[in-house]
């Protein structure tokens, strides 16, 4: 018992919680993901696990991507940046809805897995599913061996190494490291996005690592934010574009360890609904960096302190106007657009993670949920 005590804390390296240390991990885990498939400065950028398909991916004329939980959400940020950079229509499914909806499934269609553990049943099925319809299969899976790694085509491990937490973190992270490579290799073959604009992406790929270990330095001020809204009922997160999605991973993050109802919404449409809800107990995390819907998401921050909401906005460093509106400020680094989620992501994991420890939650291993879900 007490041997099995010492053993677990000597995997937690210190760290309170697995979660915990695998939040602070990422720098190094999205560093691992791009060592030896990235240079910017050669210009390099080589995916061992694309070669035979290659050509495939470039002529696609369209990707579906499948996906359950955190994994969907990496999906979702792929479908922007994928659309944006390779001009490549792309659907994400959950995998659960995928398979029971007899889907159109032609010879020669590229469907994206991501799964950390490779052995979520109902993302297996999918595939076996678009396997017997003739779609090539891209397995984007952190565990090395697992299932979905072996039923695919080709692929490419995200290198995040063991998660352990329930709550996926660096796992996520690694799946948008790996899918972004992907997407810009395509577009670069493709020749759909300018030199220059690639060779930028590529030098901001590579600075995510630096720009994440700074994110990570907020850990105190969330903190202190945590404790203001450790009793809240409910919580409204909110993102436009590529943050979107991040929204959505916030909303999650909080519901699976702090069992704090939340809902993840684009900031748009909170005027055809979530509006209702809004009065001086609802806590609103905005993400609002700098990008091409920053006014808009402005504007969204006036509707809910209009209405009394309790906005904690996630801002690019040096922003002066927001601090004028917001209760509480976030200051995350600058970064592209495009990649802004690997960075605007962290504090929405440290904000779930203070939180779920101040109501005493079992964080690594919330009621109900398991980290691989093996049945469909
Ligand atoms: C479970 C886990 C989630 C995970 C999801 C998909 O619900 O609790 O953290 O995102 O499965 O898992 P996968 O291993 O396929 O990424």
């Amino acid at each position: 018992q007490t041997l099995d005590m010492e053993l677990e804390a000597i995997e937690k390296g210190g760290y309170e919680h697995f979660m915990l240390k695998e939040i602070f991990e990422q720098p190094k885990s999205i560093g691992d993901c791009m060592r030896g498939r990235l240079n910017a400065n050669e210009g390099r950028l080589v995916l061992g696990g694309i070669r035979e398909y290659a050509n495939k991916l470039v002529n696609a004329e369209r990707i579906v991507i499948v996906a359950c939980g955190t994994s969907w959400h990496a999906g979702l940020v792929a479908e922007y940046f994928i659309e944006e950079f390779c001009r490549i229509p792309v659907e994400v499914e959950y995998a659960s809805e995928f398979r029971y909806r007899n889907p159109i499934i032609r010879e020669g269609d590229i469907v994206f897995a991501i799964s950390q553990s490779g052995e979520t049943a109902d993302t297996l099925a999918a595939i076996e599913l678009a396997k017997s319809k003739g779609a090539i299969i891209f397995g984007v899976c952190n565990v090395v061996g697992s299932s979905i790694s072996r039923v695919s085509h080709e692929g490419a491990y995200t290198h995040a190494g063991p998660e352990i937490g329930v709550a996926s973190t660096k796992a996520f992270t690694a799946q948008l490291t790996v899918l972004n490579m992907i997407a810009l290799r395509v577009a670069h073959k493709k020749g759909t996005i300018t030199e220059r604009r690639y060779h930028e992406l590529l030098v901001e790929l590579e600075n995510i690592p630096a720009k994440v270990e700074k994110a990570l330095k907020l850990d105190n001020q969330i903190k202190e934010i945590s404790e203001t809204f450790k009793d809240a009922r409910n919580f409204l997160y909110l993102g436009r574009g590529y943050n979107f999605p991040v929204a959505l991973e916030g909303a999650l993050k909080l519901k699976e360890i702090s069992y704090i109802h939340a809902e993840g919404y684009p900031a748009a449409e909170m005027k055809h609904g979530p509006i209702a809800l809004i009065d001086e107990e609802m806590p609103v995390v905005v993400i609002a960096t700098r990008d091409s819907s920053y006014d808009k998401v402005v504007s969204n921050i006036q509707e809910v302190r209009a209405r009394k909401g309790r906005v904690i906005a996630v801002v690019t460093e040096g922003d002066a106007l927001i601090p004028q509106m917001a209760e509480f400020v976030i200051e995350v680094p600058k970064t592209d657009e495009a990649l802004m989620p690997m960075v605007s992501v962290i504090p929405l994991q440290l904000l779930s993670y203070h939180i779920a420890v101040m109501r005493g939650c079992n964080v690594d291993q919330p009621r109900n949920l398991a980290k691989s879900v093996t049945v469909e």
